[in-house]
């Protein structure tokens, strides 16, 4: 059942390229355009709408995270990210032109479905992205976007994120087209990016030994750093509560800018730190700003662990080790980024003896609030 995979989770990591191919898969028009005619919420709903708010726990709050900076680029619209555990207790202002977005694998979680039982109430349109049809989130939602993941059995959520991460690409991308912020021609180009990432994914997968090398290296240290500017800062949270909930060790995600401000103080000699490195087409000025704070933290004795663009050569001099990726637009780069990470946190767990498909103290859907 595992496939010939030692875990769960290895085989999930490996199916990643085709739960992204079939979650594309029937939304997209031959001409490139996007396709969401299961979402229930018709054209003129969605040119009402005039803020997105995410709510979600854990991964898939993560998943949120990386959507905000797609969703506001690509449509303009004012996006929030919120731990569905906090959204509702604080009071949020919501009305009927607040799109709520809900994303949850499971579709059981009480948080998630508590923030948006309260979105309801407030009369916000609520949006599922979820991985498992018929639970009781997309069946209390307006609309529903499924990711095709196929069950996830793992506690560790991989796939799932992946996916989730395409569901709101596709949703972003559909807003914008729907409120004419983007040209098809636009949206197009995206789309072909989007299609080309399983390929991508699957050469990714093939070069993942070095990795877990690295993690029979790193399987003694007593705290592991993650830094990531804009969509990589929520590839580091994600790499971060991986090593936790998988490794049993202190690991924390911070936004690279943030180092200064504080964190900077926990490095010490040979702390790993690892530093997700934006694409320099895209974003020239912040991978600069990356590639400082690789050098700041160096200095004061980090181990470096840097997760680039192939052909970054720029950045080869401050890596202790050196993880390359296939080259992504910017925005979709998370879904290259995240996958050594999954693989680092779990071979590192294997390493270290421990029950990687069932983490202690760890549930698979956190049914209760
Ligand atoms: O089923 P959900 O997506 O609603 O679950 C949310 C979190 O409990 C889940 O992502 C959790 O953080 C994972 N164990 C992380 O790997």
């Amino acid at each position: 059942e595992k496939g010939g995979y030692e875990y769960f989770m290895l085989k999930e990591i490996a199916e990643q390229p085709q739960a992204i191919h079939d979650t594309l898969l029937g939304r997209l028009s031959e001409r490139g355009e996007i396709i969401l005619d299961e979402v229930r919420l018709t054209d003129q709903d969605l040119r009402d709408v005039d803020k997105v708010f995410i709510v979600a726990c854990g991964t898939a709050y993560h998943s949120g995270l990386v959507a905000k900076y797609a969703i506001e680029h690509w449509t303009r619209i004012p996006c929030e990210v919120e731990l569905a555990s906090e959204f509702r207790y604080r009071d949020p202002v919501l009305d009927r032109s607040t799109l709520v977005v809900a994303i949850s694998q499971s579709g059981e979680t009480m948080d998630t479905l508590m923030a948006l039982r309260h979105a309801k109430e407030q009369k916000a349109r609520v949006l599922a992205i979820c991985n498992t049809n018929g639970s009781t989130i997309p069946r209390e939602s307006d609309a529903v976007l499924y990711t095709h993941g196929g069950p996830e059995i793992a506690v560790a959520s991989t796939k799932a994120f992946l996916t989730q991460l395409v569901a709101c690409y596709l949703i972003g991308l559909h807003l914008a087209q729907v409120r004419g912020v983007m040209y098809a021609d636009e949206v197009a180009a995206v789309v072909s990016r989007l299609m080309e990432t399983p390929d991508h994914l699957r050469q990714l997968l093939d070069t993942m030994e070095d990795v877990r090398q690295l993690a029979r290296d790193l399987k003694t240290a007593s705290t592991v750093l993650f830094i990531g500017r804009h969509v990589g800062y929520p590839v580091a949270l994600e790499g971060a509560l991986k090593l936790k909930e998988l490794a049993y060790m202190h690991a924390e995600g911070f936004a690279a800018g943030e180092l200064k401000h504080g964190p900077i103080a926990l490095i010490d000699e040979g702390t790993p730190v690892v530093c997700v490195v934006p694409s320099p087409a895209g974003r020239g000025v912040l991978r600069d700003k990356v590639v400082s704070n690789i050098q700041e933290v160096r200095a004061r004795g980090a181990r470096t662990i840097v997760i680039a663009e192939e052909g970054d050569e720029a950045v080869r001099p401050f890596a202790d080790h050196l993880i390359e990726v296939p080259r992504t637009p910017t925005l979709l780069a998370p879904l290259m980024t995240t996958v050594p990470l999954q693989i680092l946190a779990c071979e590192i767990a294997a390493a270290r003896g421990h029950d990687v498909d069932q983490p202690r103290n760890l549930a698979k859907s956190v049914t209760v609030e």
